[in-house]
């Protein structure tokens, strides 16, 4: 008897699947099913012509997130997504930005972070949430049908609540909100991003100083005894504004936009919001894309990724690996999703997930129970959907619109 012949190497897949399937943005591509089921771990061109890997298994994801010889610094990356020959070369993290630092660097911010967004401190925040969304509610009611509701509420009340916590004043959005959008638009040009970003950082700067002079109560200011520099102060400071700011907001609208067109899913969302949010967490995984660069030698899933290789992980196809979650497909807000690993894993994991999860928990029934008729102002097919190369997934404008009683 012969040893069996190993199976040939597949071909590295030329380019990263990008596109939500047509007509249904909450799907990942179509290509990423498939591959999982058959390759959770394979070889992948990227754009700039180097061969690294990509990863669609829920297992080999985790493994690779939990595992600190996955550097987290943006230089040592090639860029994964096609169409944006800008980022062929990835510059260092800007100072503050945590999920571009490895250990110990990291770990320096990272400790004295992790105290304040417990899940205690957050639970204390319920009450302020629910106000917030209940202005935002009202104001909506008050100006009548039709709104967008990205503008009107999906957007402000998670921008409130990232404002109060830091201490920055909402009332200067003017002067951030904008720069923390072209920062995450990989669309816009390196050079618009970078002074975006030292704009945005020189704002921060501003505001750190007036803390030092006079503390307020609030992140900023009780961060100013500490061993970080006016420089890391205002550039964490930045980075968590922008990070509370995208990120909660796409949530709320892709889910809402999810919910209009299942509205058999809303008794559920109401008799649990916990595990609704979660379900909903998973099924959209709106931070789809994660990048990583091997810098030992590793061996997973039977593979060797050597050092030096680029590792990019897509966390959308992971939250749908049928070998973790049932029926992974299928939105069902009563099922148990948690494990899913919208918020990262390992040592970079989202360091505001309570908070979001606060937000949403309140934001999303409050909403449907303001407005029981709440629907689509326009076909689905118009809603404007960001395209799959963007970090964050989601929708910049939602109309919508209800019955007045
Ligand atoms: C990190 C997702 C809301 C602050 C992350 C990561 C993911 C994520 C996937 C890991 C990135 C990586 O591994 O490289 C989300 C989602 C959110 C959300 C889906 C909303 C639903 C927030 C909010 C804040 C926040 C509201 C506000 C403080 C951060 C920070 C990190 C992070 C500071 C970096 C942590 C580190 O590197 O140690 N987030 N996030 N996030 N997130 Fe969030």
């Amino acid at each position: 008897t012969h040893d069996p012949l190993p199976a040939p190497l597949p071909e590295p897949l030329p380019a990263l699947p990008l596109d939500r399937p047509a007509g249904c943005p909450f799907d990942p591509p179509a290509e990423l099913g498939p591959l999982r089921d058959q390759r959770p771990l394979t070889r992948l061109t990227y754009p700039d012509g180097h061969v690294g890997w990509l990863v669609t298994g829920y297992a080999a994801t985790r493994a690779v997130l939990a595992d600190r010889r996955f550097s987290s610094r943006y230089e040592l990356a090639h860029f994964p997504l096609p169409g944006l020959e800008e980022f062929d070369e990835l510059p260092p993290a800007t100072v503050g930005d945590m999920t571009g630092m490895d250990a110990p660097e990291h770990t320096r911010f990272r400790r004295l972070l992790a105290g304040r967004f417990t899940v205690r401190r957050m639970r204390l925040l319920t009450e302020r949430v629910e106000q917030v969304t209940a202005e935002h509610l009202d104001a909506m009611a008050a100006h009548g049908p039709e709104v967008d509701l990205v503008g009107a509420f999906a957007h402000p009340v998670p921008a409130v609540m990232i404002c109060e916590l830091l201490g920055v004043p909402y009332a200067d959005r003017d002067r951030f909100q904008g720069r923390a959008a072209t920062v995450m638009d990989v669309t816009a040009t390196v050079e618009d991003r970078g002074t975006a970003m030292t704009e945005l950082a020189g704002y921060l700067a501003e505001l750190v100083a007036a803390k030092r002079a006079e503390p307020t109560d609030d992140l900023l200011s009780d961060l100013t005894p500490s061993d970080l520099t006016d420089e890391e102060l205002a550039g964490v400071g930045s980075f968590l504004l922008q990070a509370g700011l995208d990120t909660t907001a796409n949530m709320i609208a892709l889910g809402t936009f999810a919910l209009l067109g299942d509205p058999g899913q809303r008794a559920a969302l109401h008799a649990d919001p916990a595990r609704a949010v979660e379900e909903l967490l998973r099924h959209l995984t709106i931070a789809h894309t994660g990048l990583r660069a091997a810098v030992a030698d590793v061996e997973l899933d039977g593979q060797l990724i050597r050092a030096g290789e680029s590792v990019t992980i897509s966390v959308q196809a992971a939250n749908r690996d049928p070998r973790r979650f049932a029926d992974p497909d299928r939105l069902d807000l009563t099922r148990d999703a948690t494990g899913h690993l919208s918020f990262g894993h390992g040592i970079h994991q989202c360091l505001g997930q309570q908070l979001a999860r606060v937000e949403l928990r309140v934001a999303l029934p409050a909403l449907f129970a303001r407005f029981p008729t709440l629907r689509l102002a326009v076909p689905p097919g118009d809603v404007p959907v960001r395209p799959g190369h963007q970090n964050i997934h989601g929708v910049d404008r939602l109309p919508v619109t209800w019955d007045q009683d």
